[in-house]
């Protein structure tokens, strides 16, 4: 058995900071390979979050006591958190939202619907998550634009120069995977965010898949736009990020119409409140906050950079391992990727490859992924895959590849 030679990280350690991971699955030391769909908490998270209602539970930005004070503080706090890990100017660039998908939606609905004229153009990628496909068909086929897509590679890389013809000075949007979600390529996205201004368009990056595994310096990017999801990023369910520059949100029209985005109300005219407030109508998800803030400062002491070199290493791995099961072909053999093993078996279906692993404890995930295009790109009804976190070890990739050469032997080879 050959594992990475010099773990960059202290696997074990870290393993003890995330309780469901001492599980058992149907009777196995739990294997959990499904970090892409959502990733498992470390107590740090719990622990904020109960102590958040055991201690400091009230609404935020309205009530005049103490404890709301407490909580509206633990609220920005977190708002402060989130800016400084993905390197923000300012935090009212930091608009809180339900996870990546809402904060495409916001951005489609606003921006878009107030920026994108009939014969306009909207450039996405053929490795994009449904919910950076669909929100842009929804907006185009409202206003009569045009929706672009860049091609991919057979190893599952974009093609640039495909990129660069499709922007024109009618691009006014590109909407980029930061990661793919389906096949794990990197893409080269600053370059691209210089290409598609270079144009004139405004750029938004989706980071669901990146923030988790990456650095990511939203300055350094020069994005417009970027969103994320907190259950991604060791966080609870239910909160997102978009980040924004500043001047693109203050010229935004608001999303949802309620309480808080507002500065005065009446019957005649109602006056809106500065972002990230404007668009965040009603009681925010104030734990969802300050369980994100939590997780972020946890990854921090853990050390993006560190996770993400152990986890290239550890993907390698994987990929090494997984090549050696007959029949096994991967898809998206990028040069630059993060975390996600998705393949094929010959002659055994995906979802039956997903149930005979779980019977061994190992849960991964079999389907489209939400990324439907991508199948049909490489000819495939789904995949089978096996998608990675700082918390994976290599003897888990051993027992992954072990369980499909038993998956062989149910289906007889
Ligand atoms: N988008 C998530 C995934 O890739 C749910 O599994």
């Amino acid at each position: 058995m050959s594992v990475i030679e010099r773990p960059t990280l202290d696997v074990e350690r870290i393993r003890q900071d995330f309780p469901i991971l001492a599980a058992k699955a149907r009777g196995h030391d739990l294997v959990y390979l499904d970090s892409a769909a959502t990733s498992q908490k470390p107590s740090a998270v719990i622990e904020a979050i109960h102590r958040y209602y055991a201690e400091q539970n009230s609404n935020v930005h309205r009530g005049l006591y103490e404890l709301s004070e407490l909580a509206t503080e633990k609220y920005e706090a977190a708002r402060a958190t989130v800016r400084s890990f993905i390197h923000a100017s300012d935090s009212h660039e930091i608009v809180f939202v339900r996870g990546a998908t809402e904060g495409i939606n916001l951005v489609a609905q606003t921006f878009g619907r107030a920026t994108l004229k009939a014969g306009d153009q909207v450039l996405i990628t053929a490795m994009e998550h449904h919910s950076n496909i669909v929100p842009w068909q929804m907006l185009c086929a409202e206003k009569g634009a045009l929706l672009k897509v860049v091609p991919i590679s057979d190893s599952g890389e974009l093609l640039l120069d495909e990129y660069a013809r499709l922007l024109t000075p009618r691009t006014r949007i590109a909407a980029l995977a930061h990661v793919s979600n389906a096949l794990g390529t990197i893409n080269p996205v600053r370059e691209m965010i210089e290409m598609a201004h270079s144009v004139g368009a405004k750029v938004l990056i989706d980071g669901a898949q990146a923030v988790p595994h990456l650095p990511v310096d939203v300055q350094d990017l020069d994005c417009d736009f970027y969103v994320f999801s907190g259950h991604k990023v060791c966080g609870p369910t239910g909160i997102g990020v978009l980040y924004g520059k500043a001047e693109i949100l203050e010229a935004m029209p608001p999303y949802q119409g309620g309480g808080d985005m507002i500065l005065s109300v009446t019957f005649e005219k109602t006056t809106y409140n500065r972002p990230p407030y404007k668009f965040e109508a009603g009681t925010p998800h104030i734990e969802g906050a300050i369980g994100l803030a939590a997780a972020l400062t946890y990854l921090e002491g853990v050390g993006m950079a560190a996770i993400a070199a152990y986890e290239k290493d550890l993907t390698a791995y994987g990929a090494e391992r997984l090549i050696e099961v007959p029949g096994l072909r991967l898809i998206g053999t990028a040069r630059n990727k993060a975390a996600v093993l998705s393949f094929v078996l010959e002659g055994v279906h995906p979802h039956d490859i997903g149930t005979l692993l779980d019977r061994q404890g190992i849960a991964i995930r079999a389907g489209h992924h939400c990324a439907q295009p991508v199948m049909e790109r490489f000819g495939v009804p789904a995949t089978a895959r096996a998608s990675l976190s700082f918390y994976n070890t290599p003897e888990e990739l051993d027992r992954l590849q072990e369980a499909l050469c038993k998956v062989n032997e149910v289906f007889g080879r």
